[in-house]
């Protein structure tokens, strides 16, 4: 029967490109499902951008942008990894999405209708000046237990201690400055601590073979209690209060839902949302029994998808996930780890754009992969061995060392006879193909892919064996040299069809000289027969040391320069035209009752309307000094609300970093002939 699998990775957060770990992860995902398809089996693998949270609302204002402008510009970028790595996710969407929107609040409302859900008065520091309450990781201070300055409202870095941001000495908020002040406010929550809820999370844990032992043996301890009744599963605080950016609850104006209550309904949205795409039935598809859904994710988000994940689902009537597959963090050289916000020293997209095959590391990374909870590590002279000497010197040799006397002495037709000694090599190859399967099947890549290297040692032993270079030379041994190379060929074919998931590019290459269809599983129980392959063109290169030392090797120090500041990071001509500027007549330049720094500018930039903008220039111009001038304005800038009016645009200006110390500020005007309207490039 076909499987029908429903399959997700983590959904990423909004605010950064994808770093190794998020590869990683989806590399994993990725080979089990093309496992799968190459099974028949029908599969569905979809992922989105976490879109929602306090920290991507912060960094879109500090980017200037709205936060939907913010999530759609980190979205735009994340196809050349995907593409680049082989990812093969049926859709991407966003926890933003109309259907997220609609499948939270209903699953909240079934909630509130098993009475699961509770409204409590709670404590929270809150940033007086910026009029919100403050994250944990947005309030700083002093370590209440050994002092140190700049430690977060959760944990101290220094000494370690974990506490609550109430107890930091001298806290103050990260956003502003100010001191934080202690309001209450209500909060939604759901009573996971209710005991259907507790009984319902015992039995789902501890059905076999829906968690890894070692996942379920965590999670015990989260939910018992210790003998004094502490610990066990709290209630989980599900709102958070404007300004957020997220979904807002029903029925409860000001408040919205905690990113983390949408962010696993996503998965479910962005099935939704392919399905709607591609007319298929939603709900059909999701009430049907035999539907497998199945989440890959990192370790540190255990919690969120083996307890209150299932909850949400279970008591909201929706089916909960078949198999949380948990992996471990990627570390490299042995350092820190490489999961999340900590991406660093492994950048996906400098190791493309130093022209290293995404395949590589896809290989290196299955090769390295089990079952377990464990990290694993990339090591540079570990991954030139693995590729050169496994993959490129076992594997790819095969093809190379046979397909050319196939081409130039039998017009690349195969044998059918091939000989006793290569048919029962070939049937042993043939007898691991369900071992292999169940190998990718269990997620023990690593295994599957040393039981195929020691096919491919079987296959290079018989041709060291058979030397077809000497058979070549030897007059009457024409048809031996015919049965040994087509045996090479039937053999590759058979190594590719195991390698497959893992090299799905490669597989297409050798698909293209075999002339076959595309590869499946059950192709290994057939033979290609007497066949015609096309030509042999090199499959693969060997790695080069020196450029992955290059993918290590720092970026040379910016230059300072005069100017007093660093270049910023370089950008692409893609982020440079992203602001359009345009040449603006100043028609009118006044100062501004109340501010010492700025002066009220009223721009023409041909667009048949003027703007008003606000531009700290005042220390340096005096009205008369500007009006009838041409300038450079950045025309596309959101515009901004400040305190004497909104400025719709920005002037440009040189100065230098300290504007008091040195000569102080100089506006842009161009060469005579420029016509305001025109765009500057
Ligand atoms: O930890 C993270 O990166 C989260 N954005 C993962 C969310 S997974 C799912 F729940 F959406
Ligand atoms: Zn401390």
């Amino acid at each position: 029967m076909t499987r029908k699998l429903f399959v997700t990775t983590a959904l990423p957060y909004a605010n950064a490109n994808f770093h190794i770990g998020h590869i990683m992860e989806y590399t994993q995902a990725d080979v089990w499902v093309r496992f799968q398809r190459m099974m028949g089996q029908e599969v569905h693998f979809v992922c989105a951008d976490d879109a929602h949270g306090a920290p991507i609302m912060i960094a879109a204002e500090k980017a200037g942008k709205t936060p939907q402008q913010f999530v759609a510009d980190i979205a735009s970028g994340r196809k050349p990894y995907l593409d680049g790595f082989h990812i093969s996710f049926d859709n991407w969407h966003s926890t933003d999405g109309a259907e997220n929107h609609e499948l939270s609040k209903d699953v909240y409302r079934a909630l509130r209708r098993q009475e699961l859900i509770d409204v409590k008065s709670i404590e929270q520091f809150f940033d007086p000046e910026k009029s919100m309450f403050l994250p944990d990781r947005f309030i700083k201070g002093e370590c209440p237990k050994c002092g140190a300055k700049d430690q977060y409202g959760d944990s101290c870095e220094v000494c370690g201690a974990v506490y609550s941001p109430t107890e930091l000495t001298h806290p103050y908020s990260v956003l502003t400055g100010a001191t934080p002040v202690l309001k209450s406010s209500e909060h939604y929550f759901f009573k996971l601590s209710d005991p259907r809820c507790i009984a319902f999370l015992e039995e789902w844990t501890q059905t076999p073979g829906r968690l890894q032992g070692e996942v379920f043996n965590k999670i015990k301890e989260w939910f018992t209690k210790d003998e004094e009744g502490k610990g066990g599963l709290g209630d989980w605080d599900i709102s958070r209060d404007a300004p957020y950016f997220g979904i807002e609850i029903p029925d409860a104006p000001g408040k919205y839902f905690y990113v983390w209550l949408d962010a696993p309904i996503g998965y479910l949205a962005s099935l939704k949302n392919y399905f709607g795409k591609t007319g298929r039935d939603f709900d059909a598809f999701m009430a049907d029994e035999a539907v497998e859904q199945v989440h890959f994710i990192g370790k540190d988000i255990t919690y969120f998808h083996t307890l209150f994940w299932p909850a949400m689902l279970h008591f909201s009537g929706r089916k909960t996930p078949d198999h949380v597959f948990v992996h471990g963090f990627m570390t490299v050289n042995g350092g820190e780890k490489m999961s999340k916000s900590r991406g660093t020293g492994l950048d996906p997209m400098k190791y493309l754009g130093l022209g290293l095959n995404a395949e590589w590391l896809r290989y290196y990374i299955s090769a390295k992969l089990n079952s377990r909870v464990e990290d694993i590590d990339f090591n540079p002279e570990d991954f030139v061995a693995r590729i050169n000497s496994d993959l490129v010197g076992k594997y790819i040799n095969i093809a190379s060392r046979a397909a050319g006397f196939l081409t130039k002495r039998f017009g690349g037709h195969l044998s059918a006879d091939l000989g006793v000694e290569g048919r029962a090599l070939l049937d042993g190859l043939r007898a691991h193909a369900a071992t292999i399967g169940e190998l990718y099947e269990e997620r023990e890549f690593g295994k599957a892919l040393r039981e195929t290297m020691l096919l491919a040692d079987r296959v290079n032993e018989f041709v060291d064996q058979n030397k077809p270079w000497d058979l070549a030379k030897q007059e009457g041994q024409e048809a031996v040299l015919h049965d040994v190379c087509s045996v090479c060929i039937e053999a590759f074919r058979l190594l590719t069809i195991y390698l497959k998931p893992v090299l799905p590019a490669l597989a297409t290459k050798v698909e293209a000289f075999l002339r076959v269809e595309p590869l499946q599983f059950a192709d290994a129980a057939r033979a290609l027969g007497a066949h015609q392959i096309g030509t042999y063109e090199h499959l693969m290169q060997r790695v080069d040391m020196k450029v992955v030392e290059a993918l290590f090797e720092a970026p040379p120090p910016p230059k300072v320069v005069p100017g007093g500041e660093d270049i910023a990071p370089e950008i692409k001509i893609d982020d440079f035209s992203k602001v359009d500027l345009r040449i603006a007549k100043i028609v009118k330049a006044e100062t501004v009752e109340g501010s010492d720094k700025l002066l009220r500018l009223t721009l023409d930039a041909g667009e048949g309307r003027l703007r008003n903008v606000f531009s700290g220039i005042k220390s340096a111009y005096k009205p008369e000094q500007l009006e009838g001038k041409l300038t450079v304005m950045v025309a596309n800038l959101a515009p901004r609300k400040m305190k004497f009016g909104i400025s719709e645009g920005m002037v440009l200006a040189a100065s230098h970093a300290d504007e008091k110390a040195t000569p102080g500020i100089f506006v842009l005007e161009p060469f005579p002939g420029a016509q305001p309207g025109m765009r500057v490039r």
